[in-house]
């Protein structure tokens, strides 16, 4: 999507503009720009399948847009895309370029922009068979060339476990903060030890944990029942000194919204699940406030650390 234009490409010196060296400069000047923009970055991930990551992502970005915050949601589970159904958003992204070459997002509110790779294709049930140099190209060009604008919260969706997407996002987005999810039995909660560990090892901050399916609310008298044992999120929590950001019950109206695409969590009915999710999100607000913005890139470093005087670093001409 991106080409290396000669007026403006900085690093055509030894390479020569439109090598592969130049290319892949103009992108990371793309993806700083991008993320310059984004207050927050919350990557949902997990260590397994089905345990709800893109139903809190749904319904946080969801939440958060209702609330008022301009939000992104990216779907970077790439082999699995759900996002678009769960929003009942059957559209394909067929937009103009914005004037400066962008792909606009695709549009669920005036605050909400959204992006996956499934309203890209052609034929939805295709399955995707990438690789990882391919996946890591993918998720890249959602940042660099996504008319994603100004953001509060950019909430992106992860596929199961620690392979290439979630690797991919740590090191484009050096800022991203994981919100784990788990369910309560000892056997997801030992997936999501790996999931911790991995964030140590890539050195992302954690926003907390969230244990979903906590509890099955009944739907004849909406009592909770905890078929699935509950508190391990927690524990998980304080063991490894994360936040904790709540339960979520099991409700059956929940796999019925996602079905027919019309988020419950996030709908203001009243039930146990919604007001569960409702203090989630107050947490969530509160560890990642919009006022004290993470910034992406050494661009805002401080004139004393970089070769910028008192201006803002140009990543173009400084090597800081
Ligand atoms: N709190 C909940 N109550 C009831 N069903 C849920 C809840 N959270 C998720 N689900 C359902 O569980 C299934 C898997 O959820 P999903 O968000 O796709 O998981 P993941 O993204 O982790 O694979 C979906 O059918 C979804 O509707
Ligand atoms: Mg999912
Ligand atoms: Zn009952």
């Amino acid at each position: 999507m991106s080409n290396c234009s000669s007026e403006t490409c900085g690093t055509k010196k030894a390479s020569g503009c439109g090598s592969a060296d130049a290319a892949v400069a103009q992108q990371n000047t793309a993806i700083a720009a991008s993320l310059d923009r984004i207050k927050n970055k919350i990557l949902v991930m997990s260590g397994k399948g089905g345990v709800g990551k893109s139903t809190v992502s749904v319904n946080l970005a969801l939440g958060l847009a209702q609330k008022g915050y301009k939000v992104g949601l990216m779907d970077v589970d790439l082999h699995g895309p759900d996002i678009v159904r769960m929003l009942g958003m059957p559209g394909r992204m067929d937009g103009e370029l914005t004037k400066d070459g962008k792909m606009p997002p695709l549009q669920y509110n005036d605050k909400l922009k959204v992006i996956s790779l499934e309203s890209m294709m052609e034929n939805r049930d295709d399955p995707v068979i990438w690789r990882g140099p391919l996946k890591n190209q993918a998720i890249r060009q959602f940042i660099a060339d996504v008319n994603w604008g100004d953001l509060d919260y950019l909430v992106i969706d992860a596929p199961p476990g620690t392979g290439d997407e979630p690797m991919t996002v740590a090191h484009t987005i050096k800022d991203a903060k994981a919100l784990v999810v788990t369910t309560p039995q000892n056997i997801a909660l030992a997936d999501v030890r790996k999931s911790i560990n991995f964030c140590k090892h890539v050195s992302m901050k954690i926003v907390g944990i969230v244990e979903n399916m906590s509890g099955f609310i009944c739907p004849h008298c909406d009592k909770p029942v905890d078929i699935f044992k509950t508190g391990g999120g927690e524990q998980l929590a304080t063991e490894f000194s994360v936040p904790f950001l709540g339960r979520i019950p099991l409700d059956a109206r929940v796999v019925i919204a996602g079905d027919d695409g019309k988020p419950y969590l996030s709908s203001g009915a009243t039930s146990p699940a919604v007001q569960a999710f409702e203090e989630f999100l107050a947490k969530v607000e509160k560890e990642l406030p919009i006022n004290v913005a993470a910034t992406s890139i050494p661009m805002a470093k401080g004139a004393s650390s970089c070769g910028c005087g008192s201006g803002p670093c140009n990543p173009n001409t400084c090597d800081c």
